[in-house]
Parts: structure tokens; sequence; C-alpha cells
């Protein structure tokens, strides 16, 4: 009598054909979102705690936009930098129609119409404070807020952005963003809700690329979510939903990836992951220390998130990982 189990897992794992029909999950071009930061200086410059992404000037921002395309990548996240002459209390440079990200959608739009085109809804590259709403006497001011950032929706959706992404946290503001859209005739144009978004430490890299850093004093704990919680991000999610938001994210990514499970197992819809800029910068130091094997762990990471149930990853290295998938083909 073989004191062997007649079920053997190894069996599936013993060679590449039987793992590669076995797996139950697979990382596509098609699933990823590139966010592109853009910026009015005279020169693209790379971002110093995020090696391999820049602020592209809008020439070279095309050029991302070009490959993307050709890889398989549908769609790009924008972010401006912008200049700091233009920053005021009112954040009104945000919903100016010449302004750099309405610029930067519109020639995007013009040389790639298919290319889907989100942009963000908030005040913080606008903002002198560094803030996502307006700071009156300390305190961030949602109802005001709201109501000022459907005018910089207003204004996205007129240059051709094809989703706008509230990642703010106010109150209240997917419903007044999508009642604004409407009555201008914006029917089409989508919300994905940044709706599980937690006061985090790793946006740090994003705040140094769009220029909001040094600018912020405190934190965004009075909009952001606390880290601790869980079903109060499943509220989140459930209220943006009611009031209209298309497709939800969990942002943070990877030390969230709980969340992603839960809002898909319990609301069903598209959701979304953002694998941000302090988890890029985690990779890519510990790769270019040699610490880290930057092709395997790419594909890994985000494979996670595929099998954590994201629909689609806003990832800086969409493009890096587009690639690997080709060469693997
Ligand atoms: C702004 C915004 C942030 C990110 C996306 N939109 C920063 C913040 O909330 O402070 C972070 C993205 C990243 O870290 O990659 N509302």
């Amino acid at each position: 009598m073989p004191s062997f189990p007649r079920t053997r897992l190894r069996r599936n794992r013993a060679s590449s054909f039987i793992r590669s029909l076995v797996a139950e999950n697979r990382v596509n071009a098609a699933d990823l979102i590139l966010p592109v930061f853009v910026t009015d200086a005279a020169q693209s410059s790379e971002v110093a705690s995020m090696p391999g992404t820049y602020r592209n000037t809008l020439d070279d921002a095309v050029k991302l936009a070009e490959r993307a395309v050709s890889m398989g990548v549908p769609a790009l996240a924008l972010f401006p930098e912008v200049d700091p002459a233009l920053k005021t209390p009112d954040c009104s440079e945000s919903w100016r129609e010449d302004n750099l990200i309405n610029r930067a959608v519109r020639r995007l739009k013009a040389e790639f119409p298919e290319l889907g085109i989100i942009t963000d809804v908030a005040f913080d590259p606008y903002n002198p404070k560094g803030h996502d709403g307006y700071l009156v006497q300390g305190v961030i001011v949602n109802d005001e807020t709201v109501t000022a950032l459907v005018r910089q929706a207003l204004s996205l959706a007129e240059a051709g952005a094809d989703i706008v992404a509230p990642s703010d946290m106010m109150d209240g503001r997917c419903g007044a963003i999508r009642d604004g859209l409407d009555a201008e005739g914006f029917t089409n144009v989508g919300i994905m809700s940044y709706a599980v978004k937690y006061a985090s430490a790793y946006y740090g890299p994003f705040r140094d690329a769009i220029g909001s850093s040094g600018a912020l004093k405190g934190d965004k704990k009075t909009y952001q979510m606390d880290t601790a919680n869980a079903l109060e991000g499943l509220r989140e999610v459930e209220m943006d939903l009611d009031e209209g938001a298309d497709t939800v994210m969990v942002k943070p990514g990877l030390p969230y990836l709980d969340m992603v499970t839960r809002v898909k197992e319990t609301f069903g819809v598209p959701t979304f992951a953002y694998q941000v800029s302090g988890e890029y910068a985690q990779i890519m130091a510990a790769c270019q220390n040699g610490w880290l094997d930057h092709d395997k762990v790419w594909l890994e990471t985000l494979l996670s998130f595929k099998r954590a149930g994201a629909d689609g990853v806003l990832t800086y290295g969409a493009l890096k990982v587009a690639e690997l998938l080709q060469e693997d083909a």
C-alpha cells in the first residue's frame, strides 16, 4: 500500500504547458492604465523618486501615448505639474479652458481618438496649500469644494476627457459631478471614482512629481480614509455607486488588495486598483540595488491585482509590463 496521496497537486505544475492551461488569472496589457505626468516646462524631467517616470512635455506625452496604443494599453490617466504662479486659493486655473491639462487632453484625443483619456478631479495641483479641497480657516470645506469641482469636471469634459476621476474624497461629489455633466449634455462622460482612497504615506513620490509636496502642510486625514478601516470603504463604494459612479477604485493597491476583493465580491462592479507612486518607487529602488528581479517582480505584482479581482490597474509600470508580456508571448 503506497503511503502517497492519489491527488498530487504538483502534477499540474510539472511543465509549462499544463501550468499555462490551469492558470486562473493572466495579466493583459488591455487591463492596464498608464498614469502620465504632464508639464509646461521646456523639457521633460525624471521624477527622482520614480526612476523611468517623467514629467512629460506634451510632445513627450504624445510619444508615450503612441507606445501605449501600439502595445494595447487602452487608456492614460493624466496629471498636471502646474506652474506655482498659477495656483490660487480658488483653484480657478483648474477650469480655465486653455490650462495645461485641457491642452493635453485635446492634443491626445486629436492624435489618438481611440485611446481612453482619464483625468483627475481634485484641486491639489492647483491649490497653493497642496490640498484637494478648499481650505477655509484651517478646515477643508466640503460643499463649497464640491460645487467648484463640478466646474473642473465640466472643463475637462469640454476638452474631451472620456472619464473624469474624482480623487478628492469630498462627500457627495460623484452625484454633483454626474448632475453637472448631464445638465451640460455630457451624458457619455464616465465617472471613475476614487471610492476607497486612503490617507496613505505611499503618495509621496506623486506629490514630488506634480510639485505639491512642498506646499502641503499636515496631512489629508480629514477627507481621505483612515488606513485602519475596511467596512467604511464598502460604504464609500455603495454611496458612490448610488450617486452614479460607473467604475470604482481602491488606492493604494498592493497594501489594500483585501479591499479590491471585498469590493468586487460585495458589489460585482468594475473595480480598479491604483498601484501608486510609492509602490512603484519601492519596486524600482529594490531593482536598482539588484535586490529584486525587475521583470519577474513586475509581472508578479500585476498578477496579484488580477487574482484579487481587479478588472484593471493604474500603474506607472504599464508600458514595461505590456512590453514584457509581448516578449513572453
Ligand atoms: C490627488 C491624487 C493623488 C494621487 C492621485 N491623485 C495624491 C494625493 O491624494 O495626495 C496619488 C497617486 C500616486 O501616488 O501615484 N488627489
